[in-house]
């Protein structure tokens, strides 16, 4: 089953509340930026903007860790009962399997994000315990940036890895996702699209023309 998460860095803060209840009918997943102008060059999101919004949002809230410390960030997000957790590989590391066990001890899933320049032999001992991997396809820590087409290959391997090992993450795509790209993600084989700025809302659409778009891609 294909999913879309809505990316709320993108959405319209102006009419931030009445915006997510209209995602609410549409998305799967609301897909959360944490930046901290140091691992990326640039700052969005906090804890505070998801509690504020806890009480609107009706479908599973991802948080995706764009920081140098991500450790330091897990309990306030075990506080606030995020559904799932995106980290760097490279920021966790040296604590991967320490933090794994954390979240499953907290029933929150688990992603690894792999930057355009990174290779997903990286991941190989941790396949099996993965939710998740998503394959950015851009330079993390800005929207509306320029697709990576290269990126679809490693997609597709990553597509080989699970149905050889018959592994179960599922395989998300953050980055560019719009009505060029999309087609060829899906025929890559990606199971959740992030919709940022780069996609529908770029064009002034309203989220009832996104919905509709976006369902005309992913069957
Ligand atoms: C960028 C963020 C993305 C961003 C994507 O580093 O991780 O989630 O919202 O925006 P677009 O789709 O415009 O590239
Ligand atoms: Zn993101």
């Amino acid at each position: 089953m294909k999913k879309v998460s809505v990316s709320v860095m993108c959405a319209d803060y102006n009419n931030l509340g009445e915006q997510i209840s209209k995602i609410n009918d549409f998305t799967d997943l609301f897909h959360f930026d944490f930046m901290d102008g140091h691992y990326v060059p640039n700052v969005s999101l906090n804890f505070d903007i998801i509690k504020r919004l806890n009480s609107v949002m009706k479908k599973p809230v991802n948080v995706h860790l764009m920081v140098t410390n991500p450790a330091d960030y897990i309990d306030r997000l075990i506080e606030l009962k995020v559904d799932s957790i995106s980290f760097h590989f490279e920021t966790i590391s040296s604590q991967a399997f320490r933090i794994i066990n954390k979240l499953k001890s907290n029933n929150i899933k688990i992603g690894i994000v792999l930057n355009p320049s990174e290779k997903i032999d990286l991941l190989d001992h941790l396949y099996n315990k993965l939710d998740f991997i998503t394959v950015m396809t851009v330079d993390p820590g800005f929207a509306g940036q320029t697709f990576i087409p290269e990126m679809l290959e490693k997609i597709k391997k990553l597509v080989e890895v699970k149905k050889k090992n018959n592994l179960n993450f599922e395989i998300e795509v953050d980055g560019s996702v719009n009505d060029k790209t999309i087609n060829q993600l899906y025929n890559a084989g990606a199971d959740i699209y992030i919709l940022g700025s780069s996609g529908f809302f770029s064009k002034g659409d309203t989220i009832e023309k996104a919905i509709t778009a976006t369902n005309k891609y992913l069957p």
